[in-house]
């Protein structure tokens, strides 16, 4: 009996899975080891500490951030026809900026909705993320690559991506696939439009906007520390509204990784599902992080708004 103890004992050592484990396993060993001499027995044993000790696990790679109070959208769910609206109070810090009536922020809030892009277009943009970030990529942390200026992260800095690679370039990106970014950002402007009762037309997609890779390997950089809380509009005073339109599915594709609004009373999470957007307007009043990814490889992508005509960019094309 002492040596099946010891067996389990090794099983669980090796398996990783923490020392609470290993002493429900031993201790039910030791009251049924009398009863189970048969190898069914084993076997049934066997299986029932292995499910007992993976759901232990899961639940702690799942809740490894207790900090979440609320989730506000579940991966699972889907959100449609319309979005989910929540609103919050505006901050002030649109009073430190020039007006723009049809645009600027009078009712703030957040939104998510996952039926402005199919989960087929989040494939194919997940593909092209894919390509684009394989040719290189940070040393861990974020990795982002930015169409629009060219940016990709390469070890610990920055290169333009059409200068350094100008021979693989066509080999990553097509017609189709700048075309198909602008159709998305068109269809996410006219949701972020309709939500806060703006006229689509004085909206502007500004910079940066981004692919962004996260996988498990910590940070090297600062730049590539993705997981402090920040306020966009403190960070880039021509943002007004944010969106973020996500590419994998929490839970299969990677864990960890949440995005999360950080409220005065909560912390409120939208679980990322590929082909979901979710929107804000982008003050104080949407204090934010991502939870860091536990495992796998999170792709989504930021694309940003401003009223300002003077910070408006093009959409990203072919060079
Ligand atoms: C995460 O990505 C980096 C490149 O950005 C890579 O070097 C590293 O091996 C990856 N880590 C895992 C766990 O896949
Ligand atoms: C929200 O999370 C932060 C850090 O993760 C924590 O310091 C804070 O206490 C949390 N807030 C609430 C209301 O739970």
């Amino acid at each position: 009996m002492g040596s099946r103890a010891r067996v389990y004992e090794e099983v669980w050592r090796d398996s990783g899975a923490g020392t609470s484990c290993k002493r429900v396993t031993r201790g039910n060993a030791l009251r049924q080891g009398s009863a189970w001499r048969g190898s069914r027995g084993l076997v049934a044993l066997l299986l029932f500490a292995v499910s007992v000790c993976g759901a232990a696990v899961w639940l702690y790679v799942t809740f490894l951030d207790s900090d979440v109070t609320e989730t506000l959208v579940r991966q699972g769910e889907l959100v449609s026809p319309r979005p989910r609206f929540f609103p919050v109070q505006c901050s002030e810090d649109y009073d430190n900026h020039k007006r723009y009536p049809g645009c600027t922020p009078q009712r703030c809030g957040r939104a998510v909705t996952d039926s402005v892009v199919t989960r087929e277009e989040a494939q194919v943009l997940r593909r092209l993320a894919e390509r684009g970030l394989s040719l290189a990529g940070s040393d861990g942390g974020a990795s982002i690559l930015d169409l629009h200026s060219g940016a990709l992260s390469m070890g610990k800095q920055f290169v333009n991506i059409y200068r350094y690679f100008v021979d693989q370039i066509g080999d990553v990106f097509t017609q189709e696939d700048f075309q198909l970014y602008r159709n998305v950002r068109e269809r996410i402007q006219a949701a972020i439009a309709e939500a806060f009762g703006l006229d689509r037309t004085l909206l502007y997609l500004t910079k940066p906007t981004f692919f962004s890779r996260i996988n498990s390997t910590l940070a090297k950089t600062q730049h590539d520390e993705y997981w402090h809380p920040h306020i966009d509009k403190v960070t880039y005073g021509s943002f007004d509204y944010t969106s973020l339109l996500y590419l994998s599915d929490y839970g299969s594709d990677f864990t960890g990784g949440r995005f999360i609004f950080m409220d005065q009373n909560a912390n409120r999470t939208v679980e990322p599902r590929a082909g979901r957007v979710s929107f804000f307007s982008s003050g104080t009043e949407n204090l934010h992080r991502v939870e860091k990814v536990a495992w796998g490889t999170r792709y989504a992508i930021t694309v940003s708004f401003t009223c300002d005509p003077a910070h408006a960019i093009s959409d990203p094309a072919m060079p």
